[in-house]
């Protein structure tokens, strides 16, 4: 069975057809046989572009006046969503597959005359990033767009989007409503407004700035604690600029986005993955190369130190204002057990499945604090996190909103045991983990949504073996 997406084959550029909804990663049944490291992983490797950086890319130059140009764009599921979903607002995306399989070329955005009527509802598929940002975007237009998505997204909480943009002027049918699919009426008359963010979210944060871009005033969003910021960076380069300080973000408008050229660094999230298989994995020594090493994005770098494993980052460029550079890892033969406190969640979110598995593996238990998003994110990571370690016979619980992991330096794990993703990529991704680095086979159902982030994921593990 392959997990390619459907048309990886293509060279050259991407019409709309490549941009259809694939399969609901979470409806597939199938299990894909995961086979056990062959050898140390070794060398170095580019792995893909940043997901966060590649949606706000193409939505900021749909946005945007006359053409951007962007490089090294993600080529996976979610970006795709955004890709299918601007094109149906009037936006012209030529892109090209590169040889690296990343996305390259222009996107002529609708700038100041704003997106058309689409003829039917926008199908965010398994993308909330895609289905929040959009939310801002359509604030100020005086359309009706109904978003929807798959049915792991149409499970997932639009409220905190919702409300801030009702405040500054917006409409949603059905009122109230806390899931997609959702009709957002926009308002030529937004009004900027100051909110204060229940939750750190960057998605939250994002659909409420871009909004402000059109409202009149300053609009100001302060957070509990800081979540990544690559709005806030990317958008003086589309000329609007904002100011930041830790815990708020503003913007002033009205503005019209201006095309721009974003060169897009590679996905610390999908890194992880890499370099925690090789702490894990004895012989084991890697580099990635042209990562992001955003602090808000790179904790998990922090919290593998703070274990004790080998791991090294060194900046040696950027990407606009994005921070860039190479991540090393070794193999660590003793982790020990650390604290994760809550302001440092954010920074650690997406990688908390496959920190998990390393604390498992680690001398001592392990906390990570105020992790409650960990429900609301492309499945419960949080209740799948503890079933699937106490699959692997590890201790680990939740304690109100804090998780704990009693690790287990000699973890054994037994032949052919099934770990189901719920369709979840980074889910997919920490069990198929949990396998190659014991050295023993095992089965992950719905392993094609690494699709969603890393769909080169298995062609990489397999690079660094040779
Ligand atoms: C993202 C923000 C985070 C993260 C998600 C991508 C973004 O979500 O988990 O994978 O690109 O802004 P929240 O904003 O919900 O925390």
């Amino acid at each position: 069975m392959s997990h390619e997406l459907n048309n990886t084959s293509i060279s050259n550029a991407l019409d709309a057809a490549d941009f259809e909804v694939a399969a609901a990663p979470c409806a597939s049944p199938e299990s894909t046989e995961i086979a056990p490291l062959a050898g140390p992983l070794r060398g170095s490797i580019h792995v893909p572009g940043d997901k966060s950086i590649s949606h706000r890319a193409v939505l900021f130059s749909a946005m945007a006046e006359g053409t951007s140009r962007v490089t090294g764009v993600l080529d996976s599921e979610d970006v795709r969503s955004s890709i299918r979903c601007v094109r149906a607002l009037g936006a012209e995306v030529s892109l090209e597959k590169q040889p690296d399989g990343s996305l390259a070329g222009g996107i002529t955005g609708w700038g100041a005359q704003g997106p058309k009527q689409p003829d039917e509802p926008l199908d965010c598929g398994n993308s909330g990033t895609t289905a929040r940002l959009l939310m801002g975007i359509l604030a100020p237009w005086d359309i009706r767009v109904t978003l929807s998505g798959d049915s792991s997204l149409s499970t997932r909480p639009m409220r905190r989007i919702t409300a801030p943009l009702m405040k500054m002027g917006v409409r949603f049918e059905p009122e109230g409503r806390e899931h997609l699919p959702l009709t957002e009426i926009g308002s030529a008359n937004l009004r900027a407004i100051e909110y204060d963010a229940p939750m750190a979210s960057a998605q939250l944060k994002t659909a409420v700035l871009l909004a402000g871009t059109y409202a009149q005033g300053t609009t100001v969003l302060n957070e509990p604690a800081r979540s990544r910021n690559h709005t806030e960076l990317m958008l003086p380069q589309y000329g609007v600029p904002t100011t930041a300080s830790d815990l708020m973000s503003s913007v002033e408008g009205p503005r019209v986005l201006q095309a721009s050229e974003v060169s897009v660094p590679g996905d610390p999230s999908s890194a992880a993955f890499l370099v925690c298989a090789a702490v894990l994995h004895p012989g084991s020594a890697i580099q990635i190369e042209n990562v992001s090493l955003n602090t808000a994005r790179i904790g998990f770098t922090r919290t593998l130190e703070r274990m004790g494993a080998q791991v090294e980052v060194a900046r040696s460029g950027s990407s606009g204002k994005e921070p860039s550079g190479m991540i090393e890892a070794c193999y660590t033969p003793h982790l020990k057990g650390c604290e994760i406190p809550a302001q440092h969640i954010a920074s650690v979110i997406d990688e908390i499945p496959i920190l998990a598995l390393v604390a498992a593996h680690a001398q001592g238990v392990t906390v990570f604090r105020q992790v409650g998003e960990l429900r609301v994110k492309e499945t419960d990571r949080l209740a799948a996190v503890v079933a699937g370690l106490e699959q692997l016979g590890v201790d680990a619980w939740e304690d109100g909103d804090d998780l704990f992991i009693e690790g287990q330096p000699d973890l054994r794990i037994p032949e052919g045991m099934e770990f189901d993703s719920k369709g979840d990529h980074r889910l997919a991704m920490t069990w198929a983990v949990a396998g190659m680095t014991a050295g023993v086979p095992v089965k992950v159902k719905g392993f094609e949504s690494v699709n969603i982030s890393y769909p080169g994921f298995l062609s990489d593990i397999e690079r660094l073996t040779q």
